[in-house]
């Protein structure tokens, strides 16, 4: 790394260095005055480096470094020794630099929070000043992995014959999908572009246009409400594919995983499982299940639904998990438990235990409904056994399964079952057509409109749309969407009824995507793709809960920008030229 400025980095002095004279450059990370030495940790991308001042042999360089303070920019030049206690944990432990001159490049104010491992600085702060918590170890690292990640899925995809190809930023607006982003137009006033929630149609014309094998490391924009593992600006690994079907589909894209899992964490995964979405919902309640752990849920309706008890009675589905050696938990342990599936975010109304004590006791708190027998005939279907605690939940089949998904969950989390380090990979797959949608009274694309159903449920699309299953499929690891994708469709004729069945009128559909269909007419191959979360798959692969981590300036939770504090208000010139005022 050797510049006009420096000789080496902090990182790669070593042993092998003593008596080299070096000329450093960094930041200071720490200044150590211990009288007749005083040492410095000079940092910078690469590592740490001690440098050492002795007051008696060099009293005027001790005197140009007093003033000296945290993240001030110098140039050290001096000789590399063998240090006298030496620190084994960096690279450069066993050496220092006894310094013979110094150069300031630049002086800096104090920071406000440490630049350390552990920082002092809360979110907020350090999203203000992001420069400088990038220059924080655990920060600097993410987006090194980052890059590390997109240099190994360029290469692993530019092997297998795929093409990059840019595709615009300024689109038009569609309704589907989550909510756009806007740009007003200064030469039509009036009319706006959209900035793309994917590069979906793009990817299909280039199919048509014969690429047949597309891929782009894209940024994307959606204005939804955020959550840890979603941000308004984020990037897709974006993928199409022609003449293939939906096996191809995924044995090309887990090559691509399980080279990633090696290249980056030299880890073999093997075959990944596949669940289809009805069992995924079926046994998780979810249609992304944490499989790192069973906990699976077994259905109670029959075994519960001949008593007295209304709650059951009445629900469209009683459900149950076992949660394995947990018999003992206090009534306080189990109050808190019912505390959880009442808060607004799950929304169940109760929660309904049987403890499997010893010698086939049970303990209920339906006791007065269910007998020792009935109980032990629950406790025979979930397959609990002696000191295991049964969970039961009741009410509507979909809201109760996403209910008792999160207490699975949060079982799991309690019991140290969602191990860092431990990797479940899951392709779901046969994901529902469509989905109907109770507050507009109409069917929405559960993945998108150029989805194609499954060949066999074509037939059904005007029929029975909601029982209609597509060739859809989602990668989830460790119970984060990390990908999904689909066969599309590439006949005119099918796109035509599939924008019927979502209630388009024929006029709606041609102005909003004429261009596709109008494509069609001049020989769309037969294609699918997917697309993964970039930013996902690298906190997903790092085992952090955030992706802000892995994005080099991310936005708050409420979609700002806290350095540059945008969004912010525009000049009445600017609005009046973008014809707003
Ligand atoms: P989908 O909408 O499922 O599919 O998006 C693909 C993947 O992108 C990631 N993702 C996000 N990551 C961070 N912040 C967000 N707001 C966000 N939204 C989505 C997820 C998701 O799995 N065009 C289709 C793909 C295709 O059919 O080929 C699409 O965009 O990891």
């Amino acid at each position: 790394m050797k510049t006009t400025l420096r000789t080496h980095t902090c990182g790669e002095l070593n042993a092998s260095n003593i008596n080299q004279k070096v000329t450093l450059c960094g930041w200071i990370q720490k200044i150590r005055n211990l009288g007749g030495m005083t040492f410095i940790d000079l940092r910078d991308r690469y590592g740490i480096t001690q440098l050492a001042f002795n007051a008696e042999t060099n009293p005027e360089l001790c005197k140009q470094i007093e003033p000296f303070g945290r993240e001030w920019v110098i140039q050290v030049t001096g000789t590399v020794a063998e240090r006298y206690s030496k620190n084994k944990n960096i690279p450069t432990g066993d050496i220092e630099i006894l310094a013979k001159s110094i150069n300031v490049l630049n002086e800096s104010i104090t920071p406000p929070f440490t630049i350390e491992d552990e920082s002092d600085g809360g979110d907020e702060i350090r999203m203000k000043y992001r420069y400088l918590d990038l220059r924080r170890n655990p920060v600097k690292n993410n987006l090194l992995f980052r890059h590390k990640l997109s240099i190994a899925i360029r290469n692993y995809m530019n092997n297998i014959g795929f093409v990059e190809i840019e595709t615009p930023m300024l689109v038009s607006s569609t309704p589907e999908g989550a909510r756009d982003f806007v740009v007003p137009s200064r030469l039509s006033h009036g009319e706006f572009y959209a900035l793309p929630q994917s590069p979906q149609t793009f990817k299909q014309l280039l199919m048509v246009a014969g690429f047949d094998r597309y891929f782009q490391i894209v940024k994307c924009f959606r204005d939804e409400d955020l959550r840890a593992d979603r941000q308004p600006e984020f990037t897709q690994i974006d993928c199409e594919m022609s003449f293939v079907s939906q096996e191809d589909i995924l044995q090309t894209f887990e090559g691509l995983i399980k080279y990633i899992f090696k290249e980056t964490k030299g880890m073999d995964i093997g075959t990944i499982e596949r669940i289809t979405w009805h069992d995924a919902m079926k046994y998780y309640g979810s249609d992304k299940p944490d499989a790192r752990f069973g906990m699976r849920f077994v259905e109670l309706n029959d075994v519960l639904q001949h008593r007295d008890f209304k709650v059951f009675n009445e629900a469209e589905l009683v459900v149950g998990i076992v949660a394995k050696g947990c018999a003992h938990y206090s009534r306080k342990q189990i109050d808190s438990l019912t505390e959880f599936v009442k808060r607004p975010q799950v929304g169940a109304t109760g929660l309904v235990h049987i403890q499997c004590q010893e010698g086939g006791n049970y303990k209920s708190s339906v006791d007065k409904f269910y007998n020792q027998e009935d109980l032990a005939a629950v406790a025979k279907k979930c397959g609990a056994e002696e000191g295991d605690l049964i969970l039961i939940m009741a009410g509507p089949r979909l809201k109760t399964q996403k209910q008792l998904c999160e207490l699975r969950l949060e079982m799991g989390r309690q019991l140290g079952l969602r191990k860092a380090g431990e990797y479940k990979l899951l392709w779901v797959v046969d994901f529902p057509l469509l989905e109907w949608d109770e507050e507009t009274q109409r069917y929405y694309a559960m993945h998108h409109p150029f989805t194609a159903p499954k060949p066999e449920h074509e037939a059904m699309l005007e029929t029975h749309p909601g029982e209609v299953n597509a060739n859809a499929y989602d990668l989830v690891i460790n119970g984060t969407e990390v990908g999904g994708g689909s066969i599309r469709i590439h006949d005119k004729n099918l796109q035509k009824r599939m924008f019927k069945a979502l209630g388009f009128s024929e006029e709606e559909a041609q102005k909003q995507f004429g261009f596709l269909m109008n494509a069609f007419q001049y020989g769309a191959p037969p294609h699918g793709g997917l697309a993964f979360g970039f930013d996902r798959m690298c906190s997903v692969l790092s085992d952090a809960d955030s992706i802000r981590d892995f994005i080099a300036f991310p936005k708050n939770n409420a979609a700002r920008d806290m350095m540059l504090n945008a969004p912010t208000p525009i000049s009445d010139a600017q609005l009046k030229e973008l014809g707003l005022k």
